[in-house]
């Protein structure tokens, strides 16, 4: 298989076309932006650790019967994916109220919310990503009623299971957000739904259950500093980091010892 040009580049990710009919690589960048790309930064190591906890995550998800476009991870920064038409919705699910939650409706922080809540945010850049319902999705037709049922089916046990995985190595899985895409099934000629992008720390917000301290990009949108470090520690009580990894000796700036643990 080899890779072949740039077919789209996003803040932290760049696809490339392959010579295999529908599939493409997914490549992490070290970028990060915040507040729809005011705040940006190069954060050394960031997308070799998205790269093995988001394939870590969707690898768990496609066990308990949770289609994903992942194929494999092909190297550090570069995952083998299928080439999915993406759904121009994020969807994002909280259990516990923070970020613009709160702010938009004045909930306050920390509040554990009854049962989990999910949003839909028209993905788009230039308009920041508005808050939207599912009768925009329908009138705009970004999406159909039955994907979005089926959607909101997948997303839901998402979260179960993600609850799960977080709750057993001492984190909470405070909100997180997700996106879809649409893969052509030959054999039964039609539209498959399948989960898409990434689940990182980049995209969800994890707290310590006991401290609740903040191992997610957080670090980075509110200048916690120790960005890195906290992404590490999320890697290594997922026992995808090897032991000897010493965090503390990790420099900004600095190339990062990273050799994962082959699962
Ligand atoms: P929010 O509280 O800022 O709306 O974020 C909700 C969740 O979605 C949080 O886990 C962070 C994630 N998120 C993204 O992955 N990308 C984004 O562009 C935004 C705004 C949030
Ligand atoms: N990724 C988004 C951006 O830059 C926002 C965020 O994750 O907070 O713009």
């Amino acid at each position: 298989m080899n890779k072949g040009k740039k077919l789209y580049e996003g803040k932290a990710k760049i696809i490339y076309s392959t010579n295999e009919k529908g599939l493409v690589i997914q490549h992490f960048k070290d970028d990060a932006t915040a507040f729809n790309a005011l705040k940006k930064a190069n954060i050394e190591g960031k997308g070799v650790l998205n790269n093995r906890i988001s394939e870590y995550l969707l690898n768990t998800l496609d066990q308990c019967g949770i289609p994903t476009h992942l194929v494999k991870r092909l190297n550090m920064r570069e995952q083998l994916i299928r080439q999915a038409e993406i759904i121009p919705v994020e969807f994002v699910v909280r259990n516990i109220a923070t970020g613009s939650l709160t702010k938009r409706l004045g909930i306050s922080e920390g509040t554990i919310l009854e049962k989990p809540l999910l949003e839909y945010y028209y993905k788009n850049d230039e308009l920041g990503d508005p808050i939207i319902s599912k009768e925009h999705i329908y009138s705009f037709e970004w999406a159909k009623k039955s994907e979005i049922e089926t959607i909101d089916q997948m997303t839901m046990r998402i979260n179960d299971i993600l609850q799960g995985i977080f709750r057993g190595i001492g984190i909470k899985l405070v909100d997180f957000k997700i996106e879809y895409g649409r893969v052509w099934n030959k054999e039964k000629e039609i539209n498959e739904i399948v989960l898409a992008d990434e689940i990182s720390p980049d995209t969800c917000r994890l707290w310590d259950i006991k401290t609740e301290k903040k191992l997610d990009k957080d670090r980075f949108r509110k200048d916690l500093g120790n960005i890195i470090e906290a992404y590490q520690e999320v890697a290594r009580r997922l026992n995808i980091m090897p032991e000897e990894t010493n965090i503390s000796e990790v420099n900004f700036g600095k190339t990062i010892p990273l050799k994962f643990k082959k699962k």
